[in-house]
């Protein structure tokens, strides 16, 4: 662990600076143009078990590691006929591929959480790319945010939550796309969608026809957990409650608008006035984390979300406030 966080900048310096520290066995957080990532050296067992301790998770769920090249991605996982055609699709993307682990990758097995399957991701961000060149092997990296806690959209986001704890944040703004990838499981027969995210369903279901939803481990544990509450993780929550399928909101309640609504409360974050679902993902976890701050500061009681549709990223958007309104 780090007593100090250094914020980088994301040009040529502060790329090669990162790539330094992680080939070091550091913990460096970097944007993706999905939210920004807690990276760590994939190959190095010990740097991968040093994020887990960072983040605080409960148990080892397992991580995306993320490549420069889709080529780099099948040395370490088997790719089978859907995910190279998922891959020429989308990737580089907000996409994460779930397959067969080689015999021979090397990628680190607590990466998997020891698992015969591992995610895979080609992220379309320019510094992020930029990154895992430099770096030359695989970067293992979860949410940079502490477990259960609403993933980080700028390098603000990520010291807020893990400032002293990892060695440094590569600073390029906000992510573009704002929620997380895309999740589709090819390992285990029909292809799966495990969580919805940045490539839209409709544009999977485009390419494969129909696809089944399953289940993440991280959702298995929360449901396990939902049988022994003092264990409960809720994932992505703000400290306040969240009411879904708001019209408007109670007077002690801040709001989270998707379009115009009635009344003036005391906290409002608008994701997207002209009701943009590609905006609303990028302001997202931005705005549940404003009115997390804002509510408490007022002393509001909790946040009314306004309804949002189940289309495009909107089903990843919901995903995200299901579990921010999920019981804990
Ligand atoms: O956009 C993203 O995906 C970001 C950026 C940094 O790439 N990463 C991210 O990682 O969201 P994380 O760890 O917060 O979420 C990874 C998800 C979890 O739900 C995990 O359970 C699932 O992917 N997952 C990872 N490896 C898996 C595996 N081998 N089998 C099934 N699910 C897996
Ligand atoms: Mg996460």
């Amino acid at each position: 662990m780090s007593r100090h966080t250094i914020r980088l900048a994301a040009d040529a310096a502060g790329i090669t600076e990162a790539a330094a520290l992680l080939r070091a066995g550091q913990l460096v957080a970097f944007p993706t143009e999905t939210v920004y990532g807690l990276g760590a050296d994939a190959t190095d067992e010990a740097a991968v078990a040093a994020i887990y301790a960072a983040k605080t998770r409960p148990s080892f769920n397992p991580l995306i590691a993320h490549y420069a090249t889709a080529a780099a991605a099948f040395d370490d996982v088997t790719p089978t006929a859907l995910g190279e055609r998922l891959a020429a699709a989308f990737w580089p993307g907000p996409l994460t591929l779930v397959l067969p682990r080689r015999p021979r990758a090397a990628v680190a097995r607590l990466a998997g959480a020891g698992l015969d399957t591992q995610a895979v991701r080609v992220p379309a961000h320019e510094v992020a790319r930029q990154l895992l060149v430099a770096v030359g092997r695989a970067v293992a990296a979860p949410s940079a945010n502490p477990s259960g806690r609403v993933s980080p959209t700028t390098a603000q986001h990520v010291l807020d939550g893990l400032d002293g704890r990892i060695a440094a944040v590569l600073d390029s703004g906000p992510c573009p796309v704002g929620v997380e990838s895309t999740v589709i499981d090819l390992a285990a027969g029909p292809p799966c969608l495990l969580r919805p995210g940045g490539v839209p369903l409709e544009a999977i279901v485009a390419l494969l026809g129909p696809i089944g939803r399953g289940i993440t481990p991280a959702a298995a544990e929360r449901t396990r957990n939902l049988r022994s509450p003092g264990l409960m993780v809720s994932h992505y929550a703000p400290a306040l409650p969240v009411r879904l399928h708001a019209q408007s909101a109670e007077p002690n309640e801040a709001m989270l608008a998707f379009g115009p609504i009635p009344g003036h409360p005391d906290a409002v974050f608008q994701l997207s006035l002209d009701e943009d679902l590609v905006e609303a993902a990028a302001r997202l976890f931005d705005g549940l984390r404003r009115l997390d701050a804002e509510g408490a500061r007022l002393g509001l009681g909790g946040i009314a979300v306004a309804p949002i549709p189940e289309t495009g990223l909107g089903l990843a958007i919901n995903d995200r406030l299901q579990r921010a309104a999920a019981p804990r």
